[in-house]
């Protein structure tokens, strides 16, 4: 059986560079610290989302216009309507969906896509994914305090870039592309 960082050297195979260089590999230590932490953040997981919501509009209040049922509010009022908490639940919901399939990395890559093919069909531009990995990483420090470390930091960062670059896939090919999407892999 091979180990986690083999598993995850998935290659999207458009031969496109700038493909290649976006994607980078999960090490098995960090695919550990990754599973470890988010048990302890699944538990604050409601607050771990809210927070990250509520300071990405804070910082970048343009933001709200995206989001049809937010547009016109401030961060305050979306804040206690519960509306945030709503959208930030789904939000935290695929992230764990991404660590259940930390280990399967074509079904990761699907799931993104899908993800990423939906925020298409909001008129999400790609740009725009990646704003929020800051204030995700702000908000799970507090909880994973005992296991905080730079690596730590980074095995974060690399899994949302994981995150991001298949969600864009998803976001810039058409929906037929979507189906057939285990053609354009190959697990090494
Ligand atoms: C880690 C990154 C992200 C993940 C995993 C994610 C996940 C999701 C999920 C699961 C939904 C619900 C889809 C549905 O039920 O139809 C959603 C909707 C949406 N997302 Fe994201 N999202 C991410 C980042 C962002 C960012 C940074 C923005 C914009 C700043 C954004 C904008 C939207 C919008 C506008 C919707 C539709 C909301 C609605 O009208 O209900 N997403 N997202």
């Amino acid at each position: 059986m091979g180990c986690s960082c083999e598993k995850l050297k998935l290659v999207y195979k458009s031969g496109s560079t700038k493909d290649y260089a976006a994607l980078q590999s999960l090490t098995e230590a960090q695919v550990y610290g990754i599973k470890q932490t988010w048990r302890a953040i699944k538990d604050h997981i409601a607050n771990v989302g809210v927070i990250t919501y509520v300071s990405m509009f804070e910082n970048r209040p343009e933001l709200i216009e995206i989001f049809a049922n937010f547009r016109g509010r401030n961060v305050g009022d979306l804040q206690r309507s519960g509306l945030i908490r709503q959208h930030a639940l789904k939000v935290m919901g695929t992230i764990d969906k991404c660590i259940s399939r930390i280990d399967e990395p074509e079904n990761l890559a699907k799931l993104l896509i899908e993800t990423g093919a939906l925020h298409r069909k909001y008129n999400v531009t790609p740009d725009v994914i990646q704003i929020i990995f800051p204030h995700f990483l702000n908000a799970i420090k507090p909880h994973i305090e005992d296991y905080w470390t730079e690596d730590i930091a980074t095995a974060w960062k690399t899994l949302f870039r994981i995150m991001t670059h298949y969600m864009e896939i998803g976001m810039t090919r058409d929906s037929n592309d979507v189906n057939t999407i285990n053609s354009h892999f190959s697990v090494t």
